[in-house]
């Protein structure tokens, strides 16, 4: 059984918009300032081509299928890590909106291994990696929800990415022969692993490999990505539970890190939420949203001319993301990529890491806004802790960081050169500005009130199933269980209740 979401209704349900708006504009009753606003908001979501619904068009499996039932308990499973400490789940819980809930990751060597979210510290006799107390990944950790609708990149630097750059080819370049790149193969350059891959199951390749993430630091460094990962299916291939497991999704019990990956990738990927207030407005429900969050949208969707912030520019489409990257200089805490700046060498230069091209420097990819209300912390290394800063930031980054507010941070995030870097990152911002560079961000002039709608209307992108641990259920083990290497994560939160 797959979950289907065909184009039917695209072109239909935007004529039948079509024809309330102009109705709107001829009979009376539409035109009180509430339908004023209707009006506004659903003429602009025609022009940028909205439809409420970024599933529409896509194949998608469900959690029920076989191959995502066994994704789900390989994601759960500390097996996979090095040291049996850290799973995909340990920095991707569902009830933690896809992420960690953390500014940045902890994985590895963690005080209490199933404790998720604010409270997860390093164990500080862990072994391993250069320790200073904080985290050691660099990043935040993007949410897995609805990970299936890129396209194009994954990760915040695109290191996975496909070579064909085509919208709606779901990521699979099995179809057009060009291929995904990852951190396996140069730049440009298609890596042979994922030639059958999804965007999401070539990606799920990569943590563990990583020291920090899942590999730990006891196992011989030297080891190469494919030496790890072959030595994992080894070890999955030796319990005869896994073996099992895989029988009921493949038919036979042979254990390869290709189906691991493609296992995994088909268990994010069934991670669909999309059934927003937005999408129920923009498909004719008036009431869906709040007259705040419409004049939010009004907002988001218009450009700095016609009086609006024009974040629709670069969260663009249906899953609010063109899927390209942009300069907008968040906070660069945590310990960075180890680049250097010339002043510190913590920095992190985003895109420009990946492709050595000037004009990347500082720039990291759109993120989908679907479901970003519980998707916090928020930019790249999870410096903004609430949605309403971090909307400021978006309207006037260089007042943003000024204003910044350190004692949001957990005391071990790292975040002492955070002004020193970032302020590399507002010299590009400007210097691109001054060049004309295009789609540059270019700041907007706002109320207090401006930020509570666009708030509001940011908080009607989420799926209310995402704020529902029944609802999330399927795709969280039973917490009773242990799994079939008896290494399931049951996370807990620092309360010691389950999530
Ligand atoms: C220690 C925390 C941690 C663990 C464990 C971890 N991840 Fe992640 N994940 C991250 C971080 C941080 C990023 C962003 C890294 C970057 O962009 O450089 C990320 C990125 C991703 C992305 C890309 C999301 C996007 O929007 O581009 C996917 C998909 C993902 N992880 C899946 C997995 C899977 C599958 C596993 C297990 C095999 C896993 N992760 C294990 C922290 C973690
Ligand atoms: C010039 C392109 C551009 C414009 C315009 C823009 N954004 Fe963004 N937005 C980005 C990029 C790129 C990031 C990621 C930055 C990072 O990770 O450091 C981002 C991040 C965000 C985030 C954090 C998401 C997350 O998961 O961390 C929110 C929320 C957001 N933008 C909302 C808005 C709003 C609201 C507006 C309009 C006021 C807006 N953006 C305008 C490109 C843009």
């Amino acid at each position: 059984m797959l979950y289907k979401s065909k184009k039917r209704n695209n072109d239909s349900s935007q004529l039948l918009t079509l024809a309330i708006v102009s109705a709107c504009l001829l009979i009376t009753a539409c035109s009180s300032d509430d339908a004023d606003l209707d009006v506004d908001v659903m003429s602009l979501a025609i022009v940028r081509g909205l439809t409420g619904d970024p599933s529409t068009g896509r194949t998608l499996p469900s959690i029920d299928d076989p191959k995502p039932q066994l994704g789900k308990k390989l994601f759960f499973t500390k097996g996979l890590g090095g040291d049996d400490d850290s799973a995909c789940v340990t920095c991707h819980h569902p009830s933690l909106g896809g992420g960690d809930n953390l500014s940045l990751s902890i994985g590895v060597g963690a005080e209490d291994p199933d404790l998720l979210g604010p409270g997860r510290l390093h164990d500080v006799a862990a072994v391993g990696g250069v320790f200073d107390g904080g985290p050691t990944v660099p990043r935040n950790a993007p949410t897995t929800f609805n990970i299936g609708m890129w396209d194009q990149v994954l990760f915040h630097d695109g290191r996975v990415e496909s070579l064909s750059k085509i919208a709606g080819a779901n990521g699979d370049d099995g179809v057009d022969g060009l291929g995904i790149r990852t951190p396996d193969s140069e730049f440009g350059v298609a890596d042979p692993r994922a030639a059958n891959d999804t965007l999401v199951a070539a990606q799920s390749r990569f943590p563990v490999t990583s020291p920090e993430q899942m590999h730990g630091f006891s196992l011989p460094t030297q080891d190469t990505n494919d030496k790890i990962r072959d030595a994992l299916a080894v070890k999955l291939a030796g319990d005869i539970d896994w073996g099992n497991e895989f029988v009921i999704a493949y038919g036979d019990s042979a254990i390869s890190y290709d189906r691991i990956a493609e296992s995994i990738g088909e268990y994010e990927r069934s991670q669909v939420f999309v059934n927003s207030p937005w999408k129920a407005y923009v498909e004719g429900n008036k009431t869906a949203i709040s007259d705040s969050a419409k004049r939010g949208a009004k907002m988001f969707l218009s450009s700095i001319p016609m009086g609006g912030a024009n974040c629709i520019s670069c969260h663009a489409g249906n899953f609010l993301t063109d899927e390209q990257y942009h300069v907008l200089a968040t906070p660069q805490i945590g310990r960075g990529k180890g680049d250097d700046n010339g002043t510190l060498s913590n920095d992190d230069f985003g895109r420009f890491r990946e492709s050595q091209l000037d004009f990347d420097m500082y720039r990291f990819r759109t993120p989908s806004l679907l479901n970003v209300e519980v998707t916090g912390p928020w930019g790249h290394a999870g410096a903004y802790t609430s949605l309403e800063n971090m909307v400021r930031h978006m309207l006037n980054p260089a007042e943003a960081i000024a204003n910044y507010d350190f004692s949001q941070l957990d005391s071990t995030v790292q975040a002492a050169d955070m002004l020193t870097n970032t302020q590399f990152a507002l010299t590009q911002l400007e210097a691109n500005r001054a060049s004309n560079f295009s789609g540059v961000h270019r700041n907007v002039a706002f109320t207090e009130a401006d930020v509570a709608d666009l708030v509001e209307f940011l908080k009607a992108l989420t799926d209310p199933c995402v704020k529902d641990r029944s609802c999330l259920a399927p795709w969280i083990p039973d917490t009773g269980e242990t799994g079939p290497d008896g290494l399931q994560l049951n996370a807990k939160d620092s309360t010691g209740a389950f999530l």
